[in-house]
């Protein structure tokens, strides 16, 4: 399979009150065609900001340094604003958790797409206008033409998402970065949009960047995942090895704290301890202060992310494998 995307080394800081505050750190990874990657872990472990540096997305207190970001073999690490938003538009596509602030409320969704059509492609109005309703039929809507008049608050959330699927899709971009696309909406629907999502994966081989707190969601979308804690990549590889043997015991606590229905009278598990702030954040693994294996060395030493299975990296001293890790 093809590489589309090669990230080395980057790191991410802030500056807070004139000190530098770190928020990823050593995160590589490697984005092939037509595969769904996964980002998974707990509110503000930087799920998001890993993926909106790509594109310059972030605010202008935030530095972001790596030794490349390579998209389709360019380095595109530190390029400017204006070439960023051309990536942007056209080959790396971003739907967020919130799609209503992303659209221009005083506009229609159709012109919004069609929008679209006549910044990136060189189609005459009419070319533009059924491509428009083209893809709003193919992400799902019904009655396009009538809904194509619509404005977004007369749209309820499942069809505003796919309005913004549709967007996204107009460039036929090589990655569609997807961040908590489903959180906002409600179960049902939230199995139509991850199903249309994949469709086009499978359908156009855009590559999906797939961000979610739901370790079930990211079991049924992706291929590989990447399991975050406080700015590092702890545990990566295939979905199934990771989730199913797990090594790291922070994936592990993750997964013991999805509701078991079986075990409804149990009481729900949690990890011990919470997460600290980004500003104290542990000198060696980030994980040790919550960790009931953890040692000395933990507290003192940041440990490796180093391949313990083919693909299967993981970044802890005493890595163990899950003797009986009860499927999802
Ligand atoms: N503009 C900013 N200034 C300072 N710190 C920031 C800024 N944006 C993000 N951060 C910090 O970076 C960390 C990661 O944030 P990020 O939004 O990527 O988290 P996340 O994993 O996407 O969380 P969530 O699941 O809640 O969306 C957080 O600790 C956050 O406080
Ligand atoms: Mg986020």
């Amino acid at each position: 399979m093809k590489k589309i995307l090669e990230v080395k080394n980057m790191s991410i800081d802030f500056i807070h009150k004139k000190t530098k505050i770190n928020a990823v750190s050593k995160l590589s990874y490697e984005l092939y065609e037509n595969e769904v990657l996964g980002i998974v872990g707990e509110s503000g472990c930087g799920k998001s900001i890993s993926v909106m540096s790509l594109l310059g997305l972030l605010s202008s207190g935030a530095s972001v340094e790596a030794d490349h970001i390579q998209f389709k073999g360019r380095d595109i690490n530190g390029l400017d604003v204006k070439a960023l938003s051309k990536i942007r538009g056209q080959e790396i596509a971003i739907i967020f958790q919130e799609p209503m602030t992303s659209l221009n409320p005083l506009m229609t969704v159709g012109k919004q797409i069609l929008e679209m059509y006549e910044l990136h492609t060189d189609l005459s109005l009419k070319e533009a206008l059924n491509e428009t309703l083209e893809m709003m039929e193919k992400v799902g809507l019904k009655n396009v033409s009538s809904l194509y008049h619509a404005y977004p608050h007369e749209l309820s959330g499942g069809m505003i998402q796919r309005i913004m699927i549709a967007m996204a899709m107009v460039c036929q971009p090589s990655i569609l970065i997807a961040d908590e696309p489903t959180t906002a909406l409600d179960v049902t629907i939230q199995a139509q949009i991850l199903n249309l999502m994949r469709a086009l994966n499978q359908k156009s081989h855009t590559a999906i960047l797939f961000i979610s707190h739901d370790l079930g969601v990211i079991k049924e979308m992706c291929d590989r995942v990447m399991v975050m804690y406080l700015g590092y990549v702890v545990e990566s590889g295939d979905v199934m090895a990771v989730l199913n043997a797990p090594y790291h015991p922070y994936t592990k606590g993750l997964l013991k704290s999805i509701p078991n229905p079986q075990k409804r009278h149990e009481r729900l598990y949690s990890i011990p301890g919470r997460v600290p702030n980004m500003s104290d954040r542990p000198v060696g693994c980030p994980f040790c202060e919550r960790c009931e294996k953890a040692t000395e060395k933990c507290s003192a030493q940041l440990p490796e992310l180093r391949e313990l299975d083919k693909g299967h990296h993981v970044r802890c001293f005493y890595p163990e494998m899950a003797s009986e890790m009860e499927s999802l």
